[in-house]
Formats: structure tokens, C-alpha cells, sequence
């Protein structure tokens, strides 16, 4: 009997397991998209999967003018889809369920309104917030979530701290913590500027800046591959890897979210993040160990070896009307709400180098854009390939590369292409791919980026949040070309591109140039 089977073992399990202390979670912008699409369900199954600590409480704010018992409702009601099934990827439960944990849950959910620059708000919150505090025994320990419209992440903080809403934590005395959604400012100097602001009321150690990418299963996963594994280290720099690509696409459009989109463009909504951190995960150097700021010194270190970007290395595009997922779609500048001379880019390719000992010279392509035909998060580390073929006629430049790819989502796993001899009297051989699902082997869909975040904050682990410095550096990398563009009126080098194709032919002409192609897992 064969004891072989193509198939994946799991073995050893470790599980570092950490448990909350007790705290409030008050989360601003309680009415918005954010709120019920993201933090809600995360927090919900935090609790239901007993990792929230026994002691908590939810205090949504909001201009709404809603009661508790409306709000309570309104979670309630974020926490089911449309066929009663709860809103969450890892568990394929219906409502009737969980009905009792979902009234626990919610019971212990409170609204406070109010305007956000009016102090009456904090004075009201405040006062709310030591009843509940003592009623759920949570110690006064505090997370303020700011998830409001960026021009809000200086004033909420200098009130809640006027009101004595933050407190620097020490043995005895209760934690504040303040967690921050991206846009963080909107160039170097207004990031640079809020920083400032902020550091006025809280220390670094209070300030939590989430790049949701990072709370992503297989993002994480970068981290384990290369550090807990000793076979891919050694290989893992310009003698054997050839290069790397990033690639992020989005079937959407801007949506309802063009207000914000018109005054961001893709450089910022994706690049300064979510991509420069993706990078930073796959070429950093090993940290000392897993302490938070050990592992963020090495992004840093690695954003400073970062090439100055240059103009002709990097591609902005912007959608044009097309056919998305088999419908007929408008252009970026018909969407409404939009500028229709807009010139905001919503497809960025790039080319960019590190200049470290590791990787002199290996290219690093980094391309993400809106209208793509696909939702695809991936990330292709290209192998050299052989140096010599002893299989003649065939030559080394016939056998294609080896490829390891992170499929960050909408499949989540790892997969790595090889060769193989094809069964038979022939010399004949197949490129085949290896592929570790997450789903099939460990039997879920691995949850949400913001139940680890979340969790993260609760536990004091900054490890998956952006640094002040981590931040800056990544501005001051596309700042000079996202002034050039602002001050370049003619716009001649924004390509158009069809939505629903993978951005202007120019982006495939980067890679051409250096006899390279894009990877596509379904042209592999
Ligand atoms: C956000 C951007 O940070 O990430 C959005 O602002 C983008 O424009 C989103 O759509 C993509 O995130 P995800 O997790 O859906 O890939």
C-alpha cells in the first residue's frame, strides 16, 4: 500500500496563545461602512471564538441621531447577511444559531451621540464610560478607534485628552490606546504634521496605525515561510532569486468612495501601504526576534534601501468605459462624484530596486489598479533558472523558472512551481505546481484582518501596526513623483486602459523591456 500521497501532513502545532485584559472598545464613526462591515463582525467573533476578554464593552459614537437600543439593532443586524447567515468567513452558521451569543454581544453595545469637534460629546462619553467601566468591570483600559473621515484623527484625540479620556498606562493605572485608519495625512508633510499633533496627546506606544494588509493570514504567512523555515533563507537573495512580483487588483471602481479617491489615486490608497509593506515582509532582513519593534527596525531598514522611484519606472493608468466581470462598466471619469477631466490615477506599475547587499540589482515589480479583470492579491518570487541543461536539446533558457507565489487572496495559501519527468520511456518533462490551500488543509477560511488587529490592540502588539518612522519613510519614497504628477498638468503619461483588462499595454512594457512578463496564476 502506498504510505506516499500527493497530499499535505500537518503535524506539529504550536499556537502562541494570548488572552485580552479587560477593556471598552469606543469606536467613532459608528454609523459608517467601516463599522458594520469590518469591526463589528470582527469583534463579534472574536467574543464568539472566547478570545475578547471575559470583561468588555462597545461604545459606538456617531452623529446619528439613533438610540442605544437603535444601535444595538443596527449590530444585530451587521452581523447577518441577506439570507440570515452570519457575516464572517469562518463560520457558515445561520443567525438562529448564535442567537443567544448575539444578544449577549449586543447587550453589552452602547451609543453616545454627538458632534466630534463639540466637547459636549467627550464630556457625555466620559460620563458613560465610568458607568460601564464599572458595570462590566473593565478597569478604565480604553481603545478609541477612530473610524471617521481623516480630517478628524487631531481633533478626537486633543479632545478625549482634555477630558482626560487618555491615560498613559502604567503598573496600576489603566491603558488608552488609540487605533488610526489609513489615509494617514496625504503626503510627507501632512503625515509628518499629524504625527506631531498626535504625539502631542499619546506616546508611540498608545498610537496603533492599521495597514489592514497586515492583519492578512497570508501576509502574516511571509513572516513563518521565510523565518521558521531553514531551507529557503539561504536562497532567499540575488544569487538565486531572479525576481519578485506584487500584485494587487480590484475588479470594482471607486464606488461611493470617489470623494476620497479624486484626492487620493491609487498612489496613495494602495502604494504607500499596503504594497511598500507587502515588499518590506518579503525582503527584510531576519529580525533579532518577534518583538514588535525588532521586526518593524527591519521594514524601516528595508524602506530606506528602497532606489530613489523614477519616473520612467513607474506607470499610472486610468479606466476607461469596459466590461468587468461580463458588465458593461462606465470610465473612471463618468463615475459619479468624479472630476470628468479628472487626471487620478487608478492603476499603478512599478519598478523598484533595493539597494542592500541582498537583493543589488534583482527588480522588484509592484502593480495594483481599479477595473482589473479580477480580485487577485498575489505575491511571485521568480527563481533563477539553471545555469546549464545537461537535457539537451533542451536548453536552460526552455526550463522555466521556479516560482513561489503567496496567494494572499482571493485564495489563500502557497504554491511552488517545479519540474518534473513525465512518466514514460521518453525524456520528457512537465512544470508542475505544488499548491497548500489554507481552506482545504485547515478546513476554514482563515478570518478577517481585523479580528487579529483588533486582537493585536487588545493585547498591547503593535508588531502588525505601522511605526511613525515606517510611515514617513514610505511617504518619503513617493512623494517627489506624486508632486510631479500633481504639478504636470498635461498628464501625458496617465494611459488609459479598458476596464476589465489588466491596466495599459505600457505596464506590460515594463517587464517586457527586461524579458520578463507579468505573473497570472491563470496563464500559469
Ligand atoms: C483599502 C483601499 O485600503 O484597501 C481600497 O482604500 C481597497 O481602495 C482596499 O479597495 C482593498 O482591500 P482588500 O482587503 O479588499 O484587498
Amino acid at each position: 500500500m502506498a504510505c506516499f500521497k500527493s497530499h499535505i501532513t500537518i503535524r506539529d502545532d504550536f499556537c502562541v496563545e494570548s488572552k485580552a485584559q479587560p477593556c471598552g472598545i469606543v469606536i467613532f464613526g459608528a454609523s459608517g461602512d467601516l463599522t458594520a462591515r469590518k469591526l463589528i463582525p470582527a469583534l463579534f467573533h472574536l467574543f464568539h471564538r472566547k478570545l475578547l476578554p471575559h470583561n468588555f464593552f462597545i461604545v459606538g459614537c456617531g452623529r446619528s441621531s439613533i438610540s442605544s437600543e437603535d444601535f444595538r439593532d443596527k449590530i444585530a443586524a451587521a452581523l447577518v447577511d441577506e439570507n440570515n447567515k452570519l457575516v464572517a468567513n469562518d463560520t457558515p452558521y445561520f443567525k438562529e444559531v448564535f442567537y443567544d451569543e448575539i444578544l449577549h454581544f449586543v447587550n453589552r453595545c452602547t451609543y453616545v451621540i454627538g458632534e466630534y469637534q463639540e466637547n459636549e460629546l467627550y464630556l457625555h462619553l466620559s460620563k458613560e464610560l465610568k458607568v460601564l467601566n464599572k458595570k462590566f468591570g473593565t478597569g478604565g483600559n480604553h481603545i478609541f478607534y477612530l473610524a471617521t473621515p481623516p480630517q478628524l484623527y487631531n481633533v478626537i484625540p486633543r479632545f478625549l485628552s482634555e477630558n482626560g479620556l487618555i491615560t498613559e498606562s502604567g503598573e496600576t493605572s489603566p491603558w488608552s490606546r488609540v487605533v488610526v485608519e489609513k489615509p494617514f495625512g496625504h503626503d510627507l508633510a501632512s503625515a509628518v504634521r499629524l504625527d506631531t499633533e498626535l504625539h502631542e496627546f499619546l506616546s508611540e506606544k498608545q498610537i496603533y496605525r492599521i495597514d489592514h494588509y497586515l492583519g492578512k493570514e497570508t501576509v502574516q504567512n511571509i513572516l513563518i515561510f521565510r523565518f521558521a523555515n531553514a531551507i529557503f533563507e539561504p536562497v532567499w537573495n540575488r544569487h538565486y532569486i531572479d525576481h519578485v512580483q506584487i500584485t494587487v487588483s480590484e475588479s470594482l471602481g471607486v464606488g461611493h468612495r470617489y470623494g476620497y479617491y479624486e484626492q487620493a489615486g491609487l498612489m496613495r490608497d494602495m502604494f504607500q501601504n499596503h504594497m511598500l509593506q507587502m515588499m518590506a515582509l518579503v525582503a527584510m532582513e531576519p529580525p533579532v526576534s518577534f518583538e514588535p519593534d525588532e521586526v518593524r527596525d527591519e521594514k524601516v531598514k528595508l524602506l530606506q534601501s528602497v532606489r530613489k522611484l523614477q519616473e520612467d519606472w513607474i506607470i499610472r493608468g486610468q479606466y476607461t468605459d469596459g466590461v468587468c466581470n461580463g458588465e458593461a462598466v462606465c470610465s473612471y471619469r463618468k463615475e459619479k462624484g468624479v472630476n470628468p477631466h479628472s487626471n487620478r490615477e487608478t492603476f499603478v506599475a512599478a519598478r523598484l530596486f533595493v539597494d542592500n547587499w541582498r537583493w543589488k540589482d534583482v527588480p522588484f515589480y509592484l502593480r495594483s489598479g481599479k477595473r482589473l479583470p479580477q480580485k487577485v492579491s498575489e505575491i511571485a518570487v521568480f527563481f533563477k533558472k539553471v545555469p546549464h541543461s545537461i537535457f539537451t536539446p533542451i536548453s536552460s533558457d526552455d526550463l522555466a523558472p521556479n516560482v513561489l507565489v503567496f496567494h494572499v487572496q482571493p485564495e489563500q495559501g502557497v504554491s511552488l512551481t517545479i519540474h518534473a519527468k513525465r512518466p514514460g520511456p521518453k525524456l520528457c518533462m512537465s512544470s508542475l505546481t505544488m499548491d497548500f490551500n489554507y481552506e482545504e488543509i485547515f478546513g476554514a477560511d482563515p478570518p478577517d484582518a481585523y479580528q487579529r488587529l483588533l486582537l493585536d490592540c487588545m493585547l498591547g502588539d503593535q508588531t502588525l501596526f505601522i511605526r511613525h518612522d515606517d510611515m514617513q519613510v514610505a511617504w518619503t519614497l513617493i512623494s517627489p513623483i506624486l508632486e510631479k504628477w500633481e504639478i504636470d498638468q498635461t498628464a501625458e503619461t496617465l494611459y488609459p486602459y479598458p476596464a476589465g483588462t489588466w491596466g495599459p499595454e505600457q505596464s506590460e512594457l515594463l517587464l517586457k523591456k527586461d524579458k520578463r512578463k507579468w505573473y497570472s496564476c491563470e496563464q500559469e
